[in-house]
């Protein structure tokens, strides 16, 4: 039977990269690891960790990711070119199963102006990646980048060659998010139907939602024979995101009499882990986002609560609990001893081997606890997201901030942080307690950032929540996010602001896969 019609659809997960590429995600290490974990748990089938050649900081995560997974297959990202595809290689060389996803451009636009290759040169070197990628795994992805604007006699031309060459899944990407949902089924079903050996290989999409629908073309391309579907958490990615995982998989499962389709999600992880990278990337979720934004299940018209009451299904076509609602469990509280922390830690697929960082997260979780009486799972990630963010880089650290408002007078903050070591105090007025503390801090920094987003979220429910505070700067054309997270959102803002500052005066630099 033909490998691509059977009732299997293959989740490639890409949070980790594409999602990567979204202003200011990036992620340390241990970040990457707790993500991968937990997509390793959600049941996700292929687990793309990053682009290795993009830096060496890039190739250490994927290669600890590597290290870290056990059931999902691994893969690196790497360009048609002879040295991204051996860094890639050697990356997820510790990993039991393994991947390697190389691309190169196909449309006129990329090929003329971005790689300045002929369509001859540019399907030689397609072959070349492959045979490149095969010394090192079996399992080889090739991807036709901008396919949606190529023509589609040359997709045949190269998708054909690099079977020869002995791809094993052939990604066809809707790289600008350009394509409508009936064109992008036709197309998919044309290169499967004309492709010659077409049914040797898993036929796979991976779309971009600049016009709103990465999902609905990602599904078009499955009822036309794709069976992999490339998707992000929350949707994350590369400017408008890519196609969001957890629309695709409850899609396919609740409409199963129009897919016949089987994934291996568990989807009672799906909020969790939503949860999650939300907290380390710092993206928030909407709140009318389908499947895991806070409304998604909430019913506020009189009529439909009517409805549910007297029978669920009237106005609800998904059970919440199905998608992990709920499952914010109430982890700890005051009384918890440091072997209950670390053995929630350890459900929470969390190590923290080193001893005094150990101490140091145990410390911050009774700190929560007097002030919040129950913590849940969330506050946990979001306290040991801070701990190693204080370790890895800490050019600034926030040591006291007292901050007053009073009718009639201008809020005003005064904040003693310290630099390299030494304890510089500082104080401003400013519009609100938050602008007041940014104008401190920017007092004594004088980074010359802008801001670019302030946002906050509230972590669990409840006036004693914490709550979780993004800040996006951007200078000299690097942005990043810092997030800090606190019962007080004042204190949590300048932690975010201080974290967004370490980041922009730490020394990372990286390549971009598709410059
Ligand atoms: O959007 C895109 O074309 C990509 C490729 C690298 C698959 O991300
Ligand atoms: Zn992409």
């Amino acid at each position: 039977m033909s490998t691509s019609l059977n009732n299997k659809l293959i989740i490639f997960d890409t949070t980790l990269r594409d999602g990567e590429q979204s202003p200011g995600a990036s992620m340390t290490q241990e970040e990457k690891v707790r993500i991968a974990k937990q997509l390793e748990k959600l049941g996700v089938n292929i687990i793309e960790a990053g682009f290795a050649a993009a830096s060496p900081g890039d190739f250490e995560a994927i290669n600890a990711v590597a290290k870290t997974i056990k059931k999902s297959t691994v893969c690196s990202l790497g360009r048609a070119v002879e040295n991204d595809i051996r860094r890639a290689g050697d990356a997820i060389k510790p990993a039991k199963h393994q991947r390697i996803h190389t691309f190169i451009a196909t449309s006129k636009i990329h090929m003329e102006n971005k790689l300045r290759m002929s369509p001859k040169e540019v399907l030689e070197r397609a072959v070349q990646a492959v045979n490149w990628a095969k010394e090192y795994t079996d399992d080889v992805e090739f991807s036709a980048e901008d396919a949606v604007r190529s023509e589609v006699d040359f997709l045949v031309e190269v998708f054909d060659a690099v079977i020869q060459a002995g791809a094993k899944t052939i990604n066809v990407p809707d790289t600008v998010g350009y394509s409508i949902p009936h064109s992008w089924g036709e197309r998919i079903g044309y290169l499967i139907k004309n492709v010659p050996n077409s049914d040797q290989v898993i036929w796979s999409t991976h779309c971009h939602n600049d016009l709103g629908m990465a999902v609905a073309n990602s599904l078009s391309a499955v009822i036309n024979g794709a069976r992999q579907v490339e998707c992000t958490i929350n949707g994350l990615g590369e400017r408008a995101g890519n196609a969001s995982l957890e629309e695709i998989v409850m899609a396919v499962k609740t409409r199963k009499d129009i897919f016949n389709l089987e994934s291996s999600i568990n989807t009672e992880f799906i909020v969790p882990t939503s949860r999650l990278v939300s907290t380390i990337t710092g993206y928030p979720v909407q709140p009318n986002k389908a499947i895991v934004g806070a409304n998604a299940f909430a019913h506020e018209s009189g009529i439909h609560q009517d409805g549910v009451l007297k029978h669920r299904e009237t106005y609800e076509i998904m059970k919440a609990q199905d998608v992990g609602w709920g499952a914010n469990k109430i982890s700890l509280g005051k009384l918890s001893g440091r072997n209950a922390f670390k053995s929630r830690l350890a459900d929470l697929g969390i190590e923290i081997s080193d001893e005094t960082m150990l101490n140091a997260a145990f410390e911050r979780f009774k700190d929560l606890a007097d002030k919040k009486s129950e913590i849940f799972d969330e506050d946990i990630h979001a306290l040991v997201s801070e701990e190693y963010v204080d370790v890895t880089v800490d050019n600034f650290k926030l040591i006291s901030l007292s901050a007053y408002t009073e009718s009639d007078k201008k809020p005003f903050s005064k904040i003693i942080m310290s630099v390299e070591g030494k304890n510089q105090e500082s104080s401003a007025e400013g519009g609100g307690q938050v602008d007041a503390t940014f104008k401190a801090i920017e007092s004594v920094v004088n980074s010359d950032a802008e801001l670019l987003l302030y946002s906050v979220n509230n972590i669990t429910t409840g006036t004693d929540a914490q709550g979780e505070v993004t800040v996006r700067l951007s200078r000299g054309g690097r942005v990043v996010n810092g997030q800090g997270a606190d019962t007080d959102i004042v204190v949590a803002s300048a932690k975010a602001y201080i974290n967004a500052l370490n980041k922009l005066y730490s020394k990372f630099e990286r390549a971009h896969p598709q410059v």
